[in-house]
């Protein structure tokens, strides 16, 4: 028989068992997404999603589920993550701000970025992660013409300089290995400060930057574990608080990241010399002509907050794109040469062979084949992009979703659907170039590397332009060698997936 003390202990304990017992069987039989087919442990617990992502191999796990589960899986209590190309416009169209995994992540970005501009006098206007939907669509309505085809093709000269100056950098280094990783991240940072402000930040000089990139790293990081524990996701916010409060004191007030202070300094030099600069095509200066017009709807703010956030959402994500590409072409030498003969037709000799413009590179179709395979391949985005379903619910591949029910789709499952494109884990370009008509316009509207719908990428054609240009670039004056291609590549899967240490070996071209 229990005795007396123990006797509300064995009750407590009976009460939990049936508590979780209950939950068990509700999320199993009763909640609105029970016939959701998807591993057992999702449909109770977030933390699963939250280990799922700390992994970081979620980019290929998707891809498993989906095998084993069909088009819709359940991989929360309230979260189904998608694998249907024709739900991309379900769910991207319906205009909602991204939410939860996705979103906790680009939030702790903001939240990051945000507490390091308050240390420089900032805060509050970007884009990314901006929950109000009413202010988010008038600010895009403001600063989308900074990035249309036709802005882009005024700005992108700005880009020739850095890119020329990399060129060189790879002569330099030419008998070496060279960490291609590093040099691309550097190189996308020159890249968009030069053409926001102008000047180039100057990284390329040593061809690395280890507190920026220990910074954007850290960035991601901790909050993978946060993801669906908010109280874990409070105290990191905290720690990193203090952190860089800590670093602050310390460096008696300086900005925690020098490339902070300096952006502050050429926003304030582009409005000081607005005049002089005239029509400068910098997306500073056409950043300011709309703050000049309309200086309530986009005030100094939101103005600051936009210049700084191009340069960050540029560095990361160009930077990675663009070796996976190269690293696609040069390890195959036929699709190395084919690219090259081609590129041979356009290039001059008098500047740097095939820094041309994104015009004339578009009208290489061997080039846009190898960039599309690449990009289908290595899609950046790493994790599903997730909304909320609106309070009238959507029905989705046969199942009835409740408003509220978090939903996505991770790139990766669409782009590898043996459905959709054939043979997918082969590189091939010339899929593009045999493609009909209705496979090509399949093959866009399937693409989400950038996103889709209201809040998808801004900077898109800027950052096909820079991906073009390097590409072409690269190809045109160096033979590309990839060092252990045939060993494994070490890859993160922080919400980019990155890649890490790649060596190669960019030697120039012998005239032929
Ligand atoms: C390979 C390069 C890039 C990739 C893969 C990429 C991808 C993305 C993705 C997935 C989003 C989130 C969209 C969403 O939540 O629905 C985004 C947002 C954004 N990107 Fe990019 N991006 C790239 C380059 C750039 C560049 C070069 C710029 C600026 C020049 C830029 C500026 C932005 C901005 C401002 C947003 C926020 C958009 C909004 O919420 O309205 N990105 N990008």
């Amino acid at each position: 028989m229990a005795s007396f003390s123990a006797l509300p202990l064995d009750v407590l304990g009976l009460v939990a068992i049936v508590t979780v017992f209950t939950y068990i069987l509700y999320q199993r039989f009763f909640s609105p997404l029970a016939r959701v087919p998807g591993p057992f442990l999702a449909s109770i617990t977030s933390f699963w999603i939250a280990h799922a992502y700390w992994r970081q191999d979620w980019h290929y796990r998707a891809i498993s589920l989906h095998k084993q589960y069909g088009p819709v899986v359940r991989v929360g209590p309230d979260a189904v993550d998608v694998g249907d190309v024709d739900a991309i416009k379900i769910i991207y169209g319906m205009g909602l701000a991204p939410c939860s995994h996705g979103f906790e992540l680009i939030e702790a970005i903001r939240d990051r970025i945000e507490i390091l501009e308050r240390e420089v006098g900032r805060g509050g206007g970007n884009l990314i992660g901006m929950t109000d939907e009413p202010l988010h669509k008038q600010r895009r309505r403001l600063v989308d013409p900074i990035y249309t085809l036709k802005s882009v093709r005024e700005s992108e000269h700005l880009m020739n300089a850095p890119i020329t100056f990399f060129a060189e950098q790879m002569r330099r280094h030419s008998g070496t290995p060279v960490d291609i990783i590093e040099w691309t991240n550097v190189l996308a940072v020159d890249v968009f400060t030069a053409i926001t402000y102008g000047k180039s930040y100057g990284l390329l000089e040593h061809g690395r930057d280890p507190e920026m990139l220990a910074f954007t790293e850290a960035n991601w990081n901790p909050y993978f574990w946060a993801v669906m524990v908010p109280l874990l996701g409070r105290l990191v916010k905290i720690r990193q608080r203090l952190l860089i409060l800590a670093k602050v004191l310390l460096s008696g007030g300086k900005a925690p990241l020098p490339i902070l202070g300096w952006t502050t300094e050429q926003i304030e030099n582009a409005l000081q010399s607005d005049e002089s600069a005239g029509n400068a095509p910098t997306l500073s200066r056409k950043a300011i002509r709309i703050h000049r017009a309309h200086p309530k709807e986009f005030p100094r703010a939101a103005l600051n907050d936009h210049m700084f956030e191009l340069v960050f959402a540029g560095f990361e994500t160009c930077g990675a794109t663009i070796p996976k590409i190269i690293w696609r072409i040069a390890t195959t030498r036929d699709f190395q040469k084919r690219l090259q003969t081609e590129l041979d037709t356009l290039s001059k000799t008098d500047t740097l062979k095939g820094l041309l413009t994104y015009d004339q590179l578009l009208e290489l179709p061997y080039l846009s084949a190898c960039i599309s395979e690449g990009m289908r391949m290595d899609p950046i985005t790493g994790i599903a992009l997730s909304r909320r379903v609106p309070p009238e619910g959507v029905r989705m591949n046969g199942y009835d979703l409740p408003g509220g029910t978090e939903i996505g789709i991770t790139p990766r499952v669409i782009s590898y659907n043996e459905d959709l494109v054939e043979d997918p884990y082969r590189f091939s370009p010339d899929r593009w170039l045999d493609a009909t008509k209705e496979q090509k316009i399949l093959w866009d509207r399937m693409d989400l590397m950038f996103s889709a719908g209201p809040t998808a990428c801004t900077g898109k054609v800027m950052a096909l332009a820079f991906i073009y240009k390097v590409i072409a670039a690269v190809f045109s004056n160096f033979d590309v060698t990839v060092i252990d291609k045939d060993k494994k590549i070490e890859e993160i899967n922080i919400f980019p997936v990155k890649w890490r240490k790649v060596k190669m070996k960019l030697s120039p071209r012998k005239a032929e």
